[in-house]
C-alpha cells in the first residue's frame, strides 16, 4: 500500500552552512495510522514537520529531498497550492493554540471560514457545521461558545478549538507538534484522548511530534527517533519498546522513570544534543553512548533493520543487541 505521506531524504539547512540542521530524513505515515516523531529538544522534529507544509522559518530552507502527500509533491507546490492543502486535506495542531487562532475572529467564524474557503460552503451551513465540530471536540454549550473569541477560553478549550479547525475540512492527515505540552497534566490526557478518538472515528493519519513515550505507547503505530538532525532509528511501536534498534532509543527508554509513569520530558541522558556546528564526525550520539567503541567515530550510514532502519553500525551488524523496556 502506498503511504499517505512519504518524506524522502529531507535535508534542511541554513544556506551556505554545513552540515544541515536536518539531514536525509526518510519516513512514511500510513493512511489511518499514527507515526510518532520523537527525540530530545533540538533534534529537528519541528523543522521536519514544518518543512512538510512549506512552513519553515525564512532563515532555513529545504536543500534536498521530496515530500509526497496523496500523490502530490508538496515541495514542488506553489505557496497558493500549499494554502489549499493546509487546513484542507492536511490539518495542523501546534503547541500554542493562540499562535494559530485569529484573536480578532470568533471561534465559530474561524472554523466556518475554513469550510467556506476549502469546501465552498455558504456561511449559514458552515456556521452550523462549526457548531457541530465544537460539540464533537467536547466544548460545552457549543451553540453559545461559537460566538466567543479565543482569549475568552482556557488553554485546554483553545486547543479543542484548534483541533476542531484542524478536522473542519475533512482532512486525511493531521500534523500535531507537541499538541499538549503547554497544558496542565490532566488537560493533556483529555486532549490526547480526544485526538485518539478522532483519529479512530475519522480514520485519520497522524504525524505526532512528542517528547512523551507514554503517548507513543498509547497512540502510535510507527516511530521515527531523531537525534541531532538524523534519524537514529525508524521502527514500529512494538519494536521500540521490545527491542530498540539504536542505543539512543534505549537511552530514551531508560530515561523514563517507570513504565506506566512515562509522562516526563526526556532530559535524563547525561550530556546534551550537539548543535549543527558541533556535530561529531562519526556517529552523532557516540560521545553520550554507553555502547560506543572506537569504530563508532567513523560516519555511520543508514542500515536496514527489520522493516525499518538504524544508524548504529554495531546494531546493524548484529554485534550489539539492546534491551527494551518490555520483554517479549
Ligand atoms: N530559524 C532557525 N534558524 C537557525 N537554526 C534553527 C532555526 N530553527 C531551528 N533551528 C535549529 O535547528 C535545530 C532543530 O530545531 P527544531 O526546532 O526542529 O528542534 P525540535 O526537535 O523540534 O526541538 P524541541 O523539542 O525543543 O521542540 C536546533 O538546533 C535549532 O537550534
Ligand atoms: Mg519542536
Amino acid at each position: 500500500m502506498t503511504p499517505l505521506l512519504s518524506v524522502e531524504g529531507l535535508t534542511i539547512d541554513l544556506p551556505g552552512r554545513q552540515p544541515g540542521l536536518v539531514e536525509d530524513v526518510t519516513f512514511q505515515v500510513r493512511e489511518g495510522h499514527c507515526t510518532a516523531l520523537i527525540g530530545e529538544s533540538g533534534c529537528g522534529k519541528t523543522l521536519t514537520s514544518m518543512a512538510i507544509l512549506g512552513l519553515l522559518p525564512a532563515a532555513v530552507r529545504v536543500s534536498a529531498g521530496a515530500v509526497w502527500f496523496d500523490g502530490v509533491d508538496l515541495l514542488a507546490c506553489t505557496p497558493r497550492q500549499l494554502r489549499r492543502i493546509r487546513g484542507g486535506p492536511v490539518g495542523m495542531v501546534f503547541q500554542e493554540p493562540m499562535s494559530s487562532l485569529n484573536p480578532t475572529m470568533t471561534v465559530g467564524d474561524q472554523i466556518a471560514e475554513a469550510r467556506r474557503l476549502h469546501l465552498g460552503e455558504r456561511r449559514k451551513t458552515a456556521l452550523a457545521r462549526a457548531r457541530e465540530l465544537l460539540e464533537r471536540v467536547g466544548i460545552p454549550n457549543a451553540a453559545r461558545r461559537i460566538g466567543s473569541y479565543p482569549h475568552e477560553m482556557s488553554g485546554g478549550m483553545q486547543q479543542r478549538v484548534m483541533i476542531a479547525a484542524a478536522i473542519a475540512c475533512e482532512p486525511k492527515l493531521i500534523i500535531a507538534d507537541e499538541p499538549t505540552t503547554a497544558l496542565d497534566v490532566t488537560i493533556q490526557a483529555e486532549i490526547l484522548a480526544l485526538l485518539r478518538d478522532l483519529q479512530r472515528d475519522l480514520d485519520l493519519a497522524v504525524l505526532l511530534v512528542t517528547h512523551d513515550l507514554g503517548v507513543v505507547a498509547d497512540f502510535c503505530d510507527d516511530v521515527v527517533v531523531m537525534y541531532a538532525g538524523h534519524i537514529a532509528e525508524r521502527t514500529t511501536v512494538d519494536g521500540l519498546f521490545y527491542q530498540p534498534g539504536h542505543p539512543y532509543s534505549s537511552a530514551l527508554l531508560a530515561a523514563v522513570p517507570q513504565v506506566g509513569q512515562a509522562r516526563s520530558r526526556l532530559t535524563v541522558i547525561p550530556g546534551r544534543v550537539p548543535s549543527a556546528g558541533g556535530f561529531p564526525a562519526g556517529c552523532r550520539f557516540e560521545p553520550r553512548c554507553a555502547h560506543a567503541e572506537p569504530p563508532c567515530r567513523e560516519p555511520q550510514p543508514d542500515a536496514p533493520l527489520g522493516d525499518g532502519l538504524t544508524r548504529c553500525g554495531r546494531v546493524a551488524s548484529g554485534e550489539l543487541t539492546l534491551q527494551g523496556a518490555l520483554r517479549g
